[in-house]
């Protein structure tokens, strides 16, 4: 019997997808009784108005809230009757470590972080990628390692199909910071480019489908490239000296605030590519 505290974006896909893959969802607590409710309704399971009223019915509680409330809402049911019953707590943060749980964990209660590498939408689209996605788990770490930490999630995720990968504890920020720059900035960087195609004179309402086949042959590219700098193309790349020039002539002429970013960016891609030629013009 699964639970979720937190019906969010994360709670209410993950309960479908469990749910397709044939485990028994129990039901929702949220701090909105409602959400509870809509994330019930797509899950055929229960809404629970208080927390004790979900533990009661789970052997599984996954803590879907968001980042900030994970440890008070852990320190919270620990100081509550756990039934014995309940075989383990996990959280989804890609940030926080399984030390957010320390207080589950003290009790004698499995506790997990297991961080679904997507960013989640609309819970019905979100199920369908879910098949293919990777959760990562944190690494036992010394404080936690004289508790019970074992294959219990491994085995879980043999039985939804999805691939697992571990990270040690301490490097849990780095590398959420990684899949914050891949994922987020990579939105900010194509809202940022979006703009320009606008102030250039493009429709605002073809921008996106017409630079469509620009952005996904790129990442196409990306994914199937065995080296990040063969995905490359463009004027740095070739050493086109006259197009940086150009290019950040017009930031400076329109946006100046963006030739500072053009800059870095574009020492970053000469470090990727080990090419210095241009290295005048972006200094
Ligand atoms: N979004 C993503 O793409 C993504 C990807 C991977 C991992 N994660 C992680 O998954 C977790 C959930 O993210 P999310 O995107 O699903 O967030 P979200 O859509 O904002 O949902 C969080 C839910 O938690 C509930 N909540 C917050 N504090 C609570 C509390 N003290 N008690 C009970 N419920 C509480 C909120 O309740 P109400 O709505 O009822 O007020 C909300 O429904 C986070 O740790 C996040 O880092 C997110």
């Amino acid at each position: 019997m699964i639970s979720f505290i937190g019906a969010g974006k994360v709670g209410s896909a993950l309960g479908l997808y469990f749910k397709q893959k044939g485990f028994k969802i129990s039901g929702y607590y949220s701090r909105n009784y409602i959400h509870a409710l809509n994330a019930c309704q797509l899950t055929d399971s229960k809404a629970f108005k208080t927390i004790p009223e979900l533990l009661k019915e789970s052997s599984m509680v996954w803590i879907t809230v968001s980042d900030d409330a994970i440890e008070l809402l852990g320190k919270k049911i620990s100081e509550m009757y756990i039934p014995p019953y309940i075989e383990a707590f996990i959280h989804t943060s890609g940030v926080h470590s399984l030390e957010a749980l320390l207080p589950l964990c003290k009790k004698g209660f499995r506790t997990y972080s297991a961080h679904p590498l997507m960013a989640f939408g609309n819970p019905q689209e979100s199920i369908e990628r879910l098949n293919e996605v990777y959760f990562t788990l944190d690494t036992i770490n010394k404080e936690l390692s004289e508790n019970k930490q074992d294959d219990y999630m491994v085995n879980f995720f043999e039985k939804t199909g999805n691939n697992v990968l571990t990270i040690n504890t301490e490097k849990k920020e780095l590398y959420h910071c990684a899949a914050t720059i891949l994922s987020n900035y990579l939105v900010t960087l194509l809202n940022m480019s979006y703009e320009m195609f606008e102030k250039s004179g493009m429709d605002k309402s073809v921008i996106k489908e017409a630079t469509a086949p620009l952005l996904n042959s790129t990442l196409k590219n990306i994914v199937e490239s065995d080296k990040m700098k063969n995905a490359l193309t463009g004027p740095i790349k070739r050493g086109d000296k006259t197009t940086v020039i150009k290019h950040l002539k017009v930031l400076q002429q329109i946006i100046p605030i963006k030739s500072t970013l053009y800059k870095e960016l574009g020492k970053e891609t000469m470090n990727m590519t080990q090419d210095y030629r241009l290295k005048d013009i972006l200094d």
